[in-house]
């Protein structure tokens, strides 16, 4: 029962920001992580950065850095966001950490020396992108199915692993080990193209090529294929070959990715490891992608969701709330601001925090706010299944997090919630408060009520930790004690008669849909009642919008567009902005007019345009009104 866990994301590569795909991989991580911290196991969560290879020496050019400069930028982005994202990691690790660097070395001889890694004359197409060869067949009308461009015909010599000798044993293992790559259909995904002969793999880059990587320990002239630097990571952060974290953690190792990394998490890591004589990895979860538009959110293509602006307008717990349970893990999931709030409002606003609120305020009415003592006799008879029907909740909960099916694992606990929503409608505690003959009853419904919300409460806690702790708080539970080991859940009958609890909050508030995130530029919501002010800011994400008067230089109508116009600006350098402002202004109301824009928003394609700015106006009921200034200044002049 009381083995450890130890669980891995991909480290990430450092050529770009992290988004919302991240994100979501390491709260899965660390969602895991508390699942099993729950059962009071050991656990160890690494996450880190990969920062080698031709990849990240380009990402660094264009922004005139070293790449020593640029890693070290980037992966603090990384460092930095997980903790915002209550991500707990106990190691980060970059693959340029000196320890990681030797243990490459010392396994790249290993595995030389054992014969493993031959050297040879190689022609083939090369993806710059993905840092790969592409054999023909890979390619889609001759292109890279991931990046969508022509590979180069690249002719060089290299060293290659000899990938080829561990086919037939790694179908076998895939097949004999239950669970070895999960959902069942990635593990089908790679037993069928193990049908084909698998090739050897290109584990070097010519020095002339290349120089960012670690250099061969055999062959001066070579760095090492970054793929294999990168795998290693998952050892050499636990002191491999002979730390007391590699000899706890390593033989319980589960790897979670999403399916752009299927191959080599679940094809060139077993059979490097095979070949190392290391055993082999535990479990590999592969998940789907979240997409924009049904299109691969990704860095290279430009159509990424901030983690953090998420959690800035809508709080932490429901966006990570948000992710588990809108992403069959798996499969793919689009993502979508108006979907995410909706989910917010029904589940969490209306269910859970109704629930939570309308029972506290029962026990602040009935029993000024102390957990009401019980009858035993009286307990029995009207717990009317909660007690059951919670238990079964525990369990289903249990085996739906194990398989890191947590949308299941949400819904389980939301039918508890609606099972408790039904059980206030049969006893009508408000009935029984009338007569002072029912007390014992009205004592019994409440108590049962709260003992039901703290095992919520607990179940909650890897997902919505901060939300669980407030509720911990507001049923008096004992803040020393970790509420959410299922130790204390599968007990019935813990909380303790007599103790005062603070009053009833609103756990999560409603918010108002007013402007989905589709809505253009300029054109906002046409309602009669101003918006709520939007949640605080600081004047440091303030200061990251840029605000320019700019004179509109030329305007005209978009054919097929209701509402848009499309503006040629001067904010000191030329733009194209499009506003959604066409019902209420015409092309020549706007020639020369000085108007304010946000003019370092990210371009987007509006009407196959891009417009590469945003412009600010006012919109009630009366229709929209552009923001001006009441004096001419110099066209580009900033807003502070
Ligand atoms: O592949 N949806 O790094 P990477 C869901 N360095 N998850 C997504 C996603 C999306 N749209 N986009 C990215 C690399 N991810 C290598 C890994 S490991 C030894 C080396 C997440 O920065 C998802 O976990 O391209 C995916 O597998 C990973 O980011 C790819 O990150
Ligand atoms: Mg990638």
């Amino acid at each position: 029962m009381s083995k450890p866990f130890y669980i891995t994301t991909p480290i990430y590569y450092v050529n770009a920001r992290p988004h919302l795909g991240h994100a979501y991989t390491t709260i899965v991580a660390d969602i895991a992580r508390r699942f099993n911290s729950m059962r009071q196991v050991e656990t160890f969560f690494l996450t880190g950065t990969d920062e080698h290879g031709d990849k990240i020496v380009r990402a660094a050019k264009k922004e005139n850095l070293s790449p020593r400069k640029y890693v070290d930028k980037i992966s603090g982005l990384f460092r930095t966001l997980w903790p915002e994202l209550n991500i707990k990691y106990d190691c980060f690790i970059r693959t340029t950490d000196a320890f990681h660097v030797a243990i490459v070395e010392q396994i790249m001889q290993k595995i030389y020396d054992a014969g493993d890694i031959y050297f040879s004359e190689y022609e083939g197409l090369y993806c710059f992108g993905c840092e790969r060869f592409y054999t023909e067949r890979e390619l889609v009308n001759g292109k890279c199915p991931d990046h969508g461009t022509a590979p180069e015909p690249i002719q060089e010599s290299n060293y290659f692993f000899k990938m080829s000798r561990y086919q037939d044993w790694l179908i076998d293992h895939i097949k004999n080990t239950p669970d070895f790559i999960t959902p069942e259909r990635y593990k089908n995904e790679v037993l069928s193209f193990l049908k084909e002969p698998l090739e050897d793999l290109c584990i070097s880059r010519p020095k002339k090529r290349l120089q960012w990587g670690i250099t061969l320990p055999f062959d001066n002239n070579y760095v090492t294929y970054v793929w294999f630097d990168a795998l290693l990571n998952y050892i050499s952060a636990l002191g491999y070959p002979d730390g007391d974290l590699f000899k706890t953690f390593w033989p319980v190792a589960q790897h979670v990715v999403a399916k752009d990394i299927l191959k080599p998490h679940g094809i060139y890591w077993p059979c490097i490891l095979k070949a190392a004589g290391i055993p082999i990895y535990k479990q590999l979860h592969v998940h789907g992608y979240w997409n924009v538009d049904q299109t691969k959110m990704s860095k290279s293509i430009g159509n990424v969701v901030d983690p953090l602006q998420l959690k800035n307008i809508y709080g932490l717990d429901t966006f990570r709330f948000f992710l588990m349970r809108d992403m069959v893990f798996g499969l793919d999931s689009n993502f979508s601001e108006t979907a995410f709030v909706q989910r917010i409002n029904s589940d969490l606003a209306n269910d859970l925090g109704n629930l939570f609120s309308r029972v506290l305020t029962m026990v602040h009415k009935y029993f000024s706010g102390v957990v009401p003592q019980v009858d035993t006799r009286t307990e029995e008879e009207l717990r009317l299944g909660l007690k059951s029907d919670a238990f079964r909740t525990i369990e289903k909960y249990e085996e739906h997090m194990e398989m890191f099916a947590f949308h299941k694992a949400l819904m389980a606990i939301w039918e508890l919630i609606s099972q408790m929503n039904k059980y206030i409608d049969l006893t009508t505690p408000w009935v029984l408060a009338k007569k002072k003959s029912s007390r014992k009853q009205l004592e019994v419904v409440i108590y049962n009520l709260l003992e039901a919300l703290r095992i919520i409460s607990g179940l909650i806690y890897p997902i919505m930790p901060e939300t669980a702790e407030t509720m911990q708080k507001h049923l008096g539970l004992d803040p020393q004690k970790p509420f959410y080991y299922l130790e204390f859940l599968k007990t019935w009958k813990t909380l303790i008669p007599g103790t005062n609890l603070p009053k009833s909050i609103t756990l999560f508030p409603r918010i108002d849909l007013k402007k989905n995130d589709t809505s253009p530029p300029g054109g906002g919501d046409r309602s009669s009642r101003p918006a709520a002010i939007k949640p605080e800011i600081t004047l440091d994400t303030l200061s990251k919008v840029d605000f320019r008067v700019a004179t509109v230089i030329h305007a005209e109508e978009i054919p097929r567009a209701k509402k848009l116009l499309k503006l040629e600006v001067d904010l000191g350098e030329r733009k194209t902005i499009i506003a959604g402002i066409s019902e209420d202004y015409t092309p020549e109301d706007l020639v020369g007019k000085q108007v304010i824009v946000v003019a370092n928003l990210k371009p987007a394609k509006l009407m196959g345009i891009l417009s590469q700015g945003m412009l600010l106006a006012a919109v009630d009921e009366n229709g929209c009104t552009v923001a001006t200034l009441d004096k001419k200044v110099k066209p580009g002049t900033s807003l502070s």
